[in-house]
């Protein structure tokens, strides 16, 4: 009965949809009518701007912190944390709030991640920060990461055991398993790419000058 309790609460927390309520509530804007209509960070960056961006940014990843960190609030063992996270990564991208058309995916697993391990999260950023300096493409960084972020749950356990001690193979299997939901929600982002119509960030070594 807790373990259902605790996917509705994951479920409803990622449901949340801090880009559409901030918008609409400070801008009188839907954000998902404007750039990628996308409800995530980077649409609310590039629509709203830096305060309304950054604010979705820490929500968003509050969310997927908050859900992971469930059991251990609820003090139950019996299930790995990660399975609560993801409920959030889900209720972000499909939100109940929001008619079901949410984000990408990333910053609420970022969050989840943060709820696993500090120190794996710390990792997974800085992976994340370097592949947008050399880029300059948030979609590209995003779907770059997931892929690092999925191989590096192998390889740090055996060559780097402080940032990640040991081998979780539930960890290995939702990375691989959000890696391809975060392509597939990239789809138009990957066609912009190729067609070199994809909006950059203003910095980095690939900006639009
Ligand atoms: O986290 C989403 C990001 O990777 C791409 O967002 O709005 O450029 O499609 P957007």
């Amino acid at each position: 009965m807790k373990i259902v309790l605790m996917v509705a609460i994951g479920y409803l927390l990622g449901s949340i949809p801090s880009g559409v309520w901030i918008g609409k509530l400070f801008y009188k804007k839907d954000i998902r009518n404007y750039g990628s209509h996308s409800s995530g960070t980077t649409n609310t960056y590039r629509v709203l701007g830096k305060t309304a961006g950054t604010a979705v940014l820490l929500m968003d990843i509050l969310k997927g912190t908050l859900a992971t960190c469930l059991p251990t609030l609820m003090g139950i063992t019996t299930i790995n944390p990660l399975w609560i996270g993801l409920t959030a990564v889900l209720g972000h991208t499909f939100p109940i709030f929001a008619n079901f058309k949410g984000g990408k995916a990333v910053a609420t697993s970022a969050g989840m991640l943060l709820g696993y391990s500090p120190l794996f999260f710390i990792y997974s950023a800085s992976i994340f920060i370097i592949s947008l300096l050399i880029t300059s493409m948030v979609s590209l960084t995003s779907m770059i990461s997931a892929i690092l972020i999925t191989l590096s749950t192998v390889l740090l356990p055996k060559f780097w055991p402080t940032i990640l001690p040991e081998f979780d193979w539930l960890l290995t299997a939702i990375a691989i398993g959000l890696t391809l939901f975060i392509f597939l929600r990239h789809k138009e982002n990957i066609k912009r790419i190729l067609n070199g119509t994809e909006s950059r960030v203003p910095f980095g070594l690939n900006s639009r000058k």
